[in-house]
Formats: structure tokens, sequence, C-alpha cells
């Protein structure tokens, strides 16, 4: 197990009430939704700590941002865990029908949901299954309209369904978010960045010394306690060596290159102003500094080295 979480005390409660309400046959599913880097991975990782604490079995599976994604692909990979859902996504469980070849005719598709949401109610029958569906706002139609009709059979199994995504408008996801929110067992978490408090937490429990609560203010101010930008603060000044100011504003050009492309990727593909505050600070210190790189190109000072062909 890696480094405990900081904060994130009312999200995991309301997991963990979840968790139970599930165990007891009040099964549900948990929308965790917020921009790039906010922890939706890392709270759902939490969540399987505790599940494991509390011997209930967890299955995951998640969608990526590849156009080659075959239908149905964070499914399969839950079925990894519960193997008894693998036929039935794929069609080989007899009148189940399947997905493959069959996803247009809508009443063998209706009873491949069908036959699914069975087998995962059945896996949770003994002692509860929590399912993490990890990255929605990538995933397939399909895979989606199988969500929805899980959600509409949760309400008398041990299931608990964590669902994280990214808030932006990509289909298929809007399109069908509005029908999982209305699931009456359906409820939302909507991760915001860290408060100051919880990152001067973090910051002692680094060692950090000096005026810490100050400096989780700056931290604070210049990432929007986004954690992955907080982190990647934290890191690059401990990497540097450097005093505590440094920490916080490291000067433009010194960053390191895979810091300085993860910051700036993310900027690429973020859904939410907030997601872009950080890399807008590199702009904006860009901006100030004759010769400094664009966002998305490697600063010059501690760019990749070069072939030297
Ligand atoms: N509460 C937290 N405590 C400590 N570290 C955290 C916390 N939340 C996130 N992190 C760290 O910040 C980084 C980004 O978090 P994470 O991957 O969970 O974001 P995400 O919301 O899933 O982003 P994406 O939308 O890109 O998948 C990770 O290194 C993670 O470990
Ligand atoms: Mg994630």
């Amino acid at each position: 197990m890696g480094e405990p979480i900081v904060g994130r005390g009312d999200e995991l409660a309301q997991l963990r009430a979840a968790l139970v309400a599930a165990s007891g046959g009040a099964g549900r599913l948990v929308l965790v939704s917020g921009e790039p880097g906010i922890g939706k991975t890392r709270l759902a990782a939490s969540l399987a700590d505790m599940a494991a604490q509390y011997e209930v079995p967890a299955a995951a599976g998640g969608a990526i941002d590849d156009p080659g994604m075959p239908p149905l692909w964070p499914w399969h990979a839950v079925s990894r865990s519960v193997p008894p859902l693998a036929a039935m996504l794929d069609g080989t469980a007899g009148s189940a029908g399947g997905a493959q070849g069959s996803a247009d005719s809508g009443s063998e598709r209706f009873a491949m949901f069908a036959a699914a949401s069975r087998a995962l109610a059945d896996a949770a029958r003994e002692r509860g299954l929590l399912v993490v569906l990890e990255d929605l706002h990538w995933a397939d139609r399909t895979s989606l309209l199988l969500l929805r009709h899980l959600t509409g059979e949760l309400s008398g199994s041990r299931l608990l369904v964590v669902a994280t995504f990214r808030e932006t408008a990509e289909k298929p996801l809007a399109g069908l978010l509005p029908a999982l929110l209305r699931g009456e067992g359906t409820r939302l978490i909507r991760l915001t960045g860290l408060p100051r408090p919880e990152i001067a937490q973090w910051l002692r429990r680094l060692g950090t010394s000096g005026d810490v609560d100050d400096l989780a203010g700056r931290l604070r101010a210049r990432t929007a306690g986004n954690p992955l930008f907080v982190r990647m603060l934290i890191e690059h000044g401990a990497a540097a060596g450097a005093d505590d100011e440094a920490r916080v504003f490291p000067s433009c050009g010194t960053w390191p290159w895979p810091t300085w492309t993860a910051l700036t990727a993310r900027n690429g593909s973020c859904s939410t102003r907030r997601a872009c505050s950080v890399s807008g600070s590199i702009r904006r210190c860009c901006a100030r500094s004759p010769g400094c790189p664009a966002p998305g190109s490697p600063p010059r000072s501690t760019g990749p080295p070069r072939s030297a062909s």
C-alpha cells in the first residue's frame, strides 16, 4: 500500500456508508467526478483498500483514450474478477446473447445486459462486491448502456458500483449521464481542490519545515488545490533541493522535463478552467521570461537528452 491519502474525509465517509448499505442489500451507484488530477483514481483506490478491510471482493475496469478501444472494454476488465460475466459479454452463455455481432439487435442486447447484471448481482450475493469503473468520459456507448441497465437492478443487490469521470461534454457520456444520475440508488461526489489545511497536513507529513501554513496557502493559490499539481510542485522543489520559497514557485525554465510535459499535456486535454490554472501560470511566467519554451515543449535547461545523430 502506498502513501496514505490526504484529506477527503467527507468523501470517504460517504463511500463507507455506500459500501455498508450495499453490503446490507441496498446496492448503490456512486459517481465520482472532477477535473484531471483532482484525485478520482486515488479516492477509488482508498475505497478498494477499505473494501479489502471489510473483506468485500472488488473488481475494476476502465475506459481508455484510444479510438481503437473495443466495445465493453471496461466491463471485460471487470469480468477478469467475475468470470461468469465474461461469458455474458461474449455471448457464449446460450440465450444471453452477446455484444459482438448482436449490438444492433435491441432485444438481444437487452438480454445480454440483463444476463450481465444478473451475473454481477450473483457474484455479490455472498460477500458483496465493489465494482470500480474508471474514466467513463472515454467509455463506449454500449458500456454506458450496460451501466444504465445495471443501475436499475441495484436496489435488491449487494453491489456497490463506483464510476469516475471528468466533467466534459464528451459523448456518449454526456447523453447518458442524466439517466445514471436519476437512479434511485445513485449518489454523486464532485471532487474539488484540497483546502489549505490539508495541503499543510501533506507538507508536514513530508517533513517540510518553516512556515508550513503560509507555504500551503501559496500552493493552494498556485494550484487551486489540485493534488496532482500540488504533488508535482512539492516533488520538483524536493528534487531540486530548493528552499521552501523556490519549492512553491520554481522559476520558469527550470521545471524537470517530465513535470513540464505532464502539466502542459494536461492543459491540452483539460475540460475546466481550474484544471488549466497551473498551466496558465506557466504561460504567464513564460510571457515574462524571454527565451522560455512554449507550453507543450520541453524547457531548454532540463529537456531530455538528444541522440547524437
Ligand atoms: N487526496 C490525495 N492525497 C494524496 N495524493 C493524492 C490525492 N488525490 C490525488 N493524489 C495524487 O495526485 C495524482 C493525481 O490523482 P489521480 O490520478 O487520482 O487524479 P484523477 O482525478 O484520477 O485524474 P485523471 O482524470 O487524469 O484520471 C496522483 O499521483 C495521486 O496519487
Ligand atoms: Mg484517474
